[in-house]
């Protein structure tokens, strides 16, 4: 029987691409055969990524902002020319914003945050959706958080466009129904990260940093998890291996939100 979780020759589409997340996960859809579009603002970072890939990986790069519509248009457009078709994107380009209570965040701060995590995954769905309909094939995963499903101090914005786009997920799935095109999406926990140093050294008015079990230890597992094992899970979705998951919040998060 065909190894369901392989992705040979299938071409994923991968936002934020440069960033930990990101360059984890289009370093797993290459090991496992897929064709690499790599999207993200930062050229140089996002180069930094694609050396990382295997060698024999087929895979380019598009310097692209996820919130300006026709450069979205322009990377669904050159992803297609160059490969043909779109069996995988990762929607996965996000921003975590100042660290701030609510009564501190100013409105173009706040506003900047709901533009690049949410109109970006949003612009993201409208035009590669068309694809994947027209092809009658493929998966999309969007990046939400568990700030898409509990609340937590200082980053509202955030934790507003992660609960969007769960609810982005959902309406996308069901306009897809009848067909082969499915949408998830993972909601990371606390991943070993630059975005996760950002948010605790934004929160924390001590001198001393914070030790790491202290950030972790409302996580069951009691440490914090690998941009990796985010990866592992979108790969999963990505296949066919996952063929009956659809419209789903995976949460990777070590238990964090059990209780
Ligand atoms: N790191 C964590 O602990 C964690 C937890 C839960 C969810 N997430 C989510 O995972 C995703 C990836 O996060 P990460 O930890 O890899 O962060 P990161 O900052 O390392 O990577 C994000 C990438 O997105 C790119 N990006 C930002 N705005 C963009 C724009 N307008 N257009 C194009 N690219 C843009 C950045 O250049 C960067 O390369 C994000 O959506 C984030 O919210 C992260």
């Amino acid at each position: 029987m065909a190894d369901r979780i392989r992705l040979d020759g299938r071409v994923a589409v991968v936002t934020g691409a440069a960033g930990v997340i990101g360059a984890a996960t289009i370093k797993l859809l290459a090991e496992r055969g897929a064709r690499i579009v790599a999207v993200d603002r930062n050229a140089g970072q996002l180069d930094e990524a694609i050396k990382g890939l295997p060698a024999s990986a087929a895979a380019f790069a598009i310097t692209a902002d996820v919130t300006q519509e026709d450069e979205v248009a322009d990377y669904v457009r050159k992803a297609t020319e160059k490969f043909g078709a779109i069996d995988v994107f990762y929607n996965n380009a996000g921003i975590e914003g100042e660290i701030t209570p609510i009564v501190r965040y100013s409105l173009e701060a706040f506003r900047r945050v709901l533009d690049v995590n949410v109109v970006g995954v949003f612009l993201g769905l409208k035009h590669v959706l068309p694809v994947m309909l027209k092809q009658n094939r493929g998966s999309i995963v969007n990046t939400a958080s568990i700030a898409g499903l509990i609340g937590s101090p200082d980053i509202a914005p955030y934790t507003a466009s992660k609960h969007a786009v769960i609810g982005l997920t959902k309406v996308a799935a069901i306009e897809c129904s009848n067909t082969a095109v499915r949408v998830n999406c993972v909601c990371p926990g606390l991943i070993d990260s630059r975005m996760l140093s950002a948010i605790v050294e934004g929160r924390n008015t001590g001198n001393a940093p914070v030790p790491t079990d202290k950030v972790v230890d409302r996580v069951p597992a009691r440490r914090l998890g690998l941009a990796s094992e985010v990866a592992s899970v979108v790969a999963f979705l990505a296949s066919d291996e996952a063929s009956y998951v659809n419209g789903a919040a995976w949460t990777v998060d070590g238990g964090r939100t059990i209780a």
